[in-house]
């Protein structure tokens, strides 16, 4: 492809996405709000996290925890990631937790916490802990 067709091509995009009604593709949806929790909720969640989590995603939710780094087979998802955090919803988050990996078509090194599904309240204090790993500012 010649610069002078790239340049026609990348104008002729600029000027579809001026349209009305264009989406722009860098957008991202919003960042779904946290669910509402007490305080209490809120510390157990943090809680939670540093017990059954830490090791794999790591303090920051980067997926940097220990395991995580001790092994290459583990690739840990990213919780920081303010793209994923944009494409997950609050239902995905506790469905993944309760279920773990394979209960959403995902890896088996995810574990279900299903002993989570008793308290609402902390479980959704965890996924609230969760939303606030993300390093976007919204
Ligand atoms: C043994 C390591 C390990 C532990 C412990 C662990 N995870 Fe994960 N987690 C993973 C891996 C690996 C993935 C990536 C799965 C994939 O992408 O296929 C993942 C993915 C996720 C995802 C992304 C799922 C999605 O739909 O994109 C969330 C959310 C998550 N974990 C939350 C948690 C929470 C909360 C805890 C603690 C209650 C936890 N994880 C504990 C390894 C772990």
């Amino acid at each position: 492809m010649s610069n002078n067709t790239v340049r026609t091509l990348g104008a002729a995009l600029v000027m579809m996405c001026s349209a009305p009604g264009c989406q722009k593709t860098t957008q991202l949806p919003p960042i779904e709000a946290a669910p509402l929790v007490s305080a209490e909720a809120k510390a157990a969640g943090a809680t939670l996290y540093s017990e059954l989590c830490v090791r794999c995603h790591g303090v920051s939710g980067w997926g940097d925890g220990p395991e995580a780094l001790a092994s290459r087979k583990v690739r840990v998802q990213d919780l920081g990631d303010p793209v994923w955090q944009s494409n997950v919803s609050n239902d995905r988050l506790r469905a993944v937790i309760l279920r773990g990996g394979p209960g959403v078509r995902k890896s088996p090194v995810m574990p279900a916490f299903p002993q989570l599904a008793k308290n609402k309240d902390e479980l959704d204090g965890l996924v609230a802990y969760v939303r606030s790993l993300s390093r976007s500012v919204q």
